[in-house]
């Protein structure tokens, strides 16, 4: 894995990183910006060279400050039928999916990095202990279901998704819990690990094994 400092530096000019998770699970690879550094450019990357499900990541703690949860908490008392796990076992990270009011319909990149640069302030104010404002800028600012779904990490020790993945190598490099993510798709399957690493080495964007994060950042 690259060095912290080039790793951060990397990822606070706004550029990507990828992140594939491990075989066996998902075996896919997700493209990942910081939170800060959204721009409709961000969302047009993500749409047009990842092609997955874009979704703003931050962590189980945040979103407890702000009173949310995982979607599925909610699915299994009201639509107890549709409680059904994915075929690798893991409970899924989707918690709310939100538009901010300042948007027109929620889906162009316009208004997805509208809507993510919104959260990422609302993540800053709760990152330094202004609870009450963020709670009042949720709630006043967004409106549920929109085109952005939030993701929250449960800790590498209880999930290893690329939610995880993310967050943990974003405290590892002292950057807030903030993150853009959204998988690699090639044609009718997603992008194999070996295409993975040509993309990488073509475009400068790093890439990560989710093996590295581990060892690295758990130290296991
Ligand atoms: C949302 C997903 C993706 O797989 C994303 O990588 C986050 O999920 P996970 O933490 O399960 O890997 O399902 O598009
Ligand atoms: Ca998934
Ligand atoms: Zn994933």
């Amino acid at each position: 894995m690259l060095d912290k400092i080039t790793l951060r530096r990397h990822l606070e000019q706004g550029l990507p990183i990828l992140i594939y998770d491990f075989d066996g699970r998902e075996e896919e690879t997700d493209m990942v910006f910081y939170g800060e550094k959204v721009t409709w450019k961000v969302i047009n990357t993500l749409r047009t060279q990842a092609g997955g499900l874009i979704c703003y990541v931050t962590s189980k703690d945040i979103g407890q400050q702000i009173g949310i949860t995982f979607i599925s908490e909610i699915i299994k008392s009201n639509y107890p039928k549709l409680y059904k796990r994915p075929k690798y076992g893991d409970e899924p990270a989707f918690s709310l999916w939100v538009n901010h009011i300042d948007t027109k319909t929620g889906i162009s990149d316009e208004d997805r990095a509208k809507t993510i640069r919104e959260l990422h302030a609302v993540v800053e104010l709760v990152e330094n202990n202004n609870i009450d404002e963020a709670i009042q800028k949720f709630y006043n600012e967004f409106y549920s279901p929109g085109h952005v779904p939030i993701l929250l990490s449960r800790g590498l020790s209880t999930r290893k998704g690329h939610t995880e993945l993310t967050m943990a190598l974003f405290s590892y490099l002292g950057l807030k819990k903030s993150a853009i993510i959204a998988e690699m798709l090639d044609n009718n399957i997603s992008l194999s690990k070996d295409k993975s690493l040509i993309y990488s080495r073509n475009n400068g964007f790093p890439l990560i094994d989710g093996k590295e994060i581990i060892k690295e950042v758990v130290g296991l």
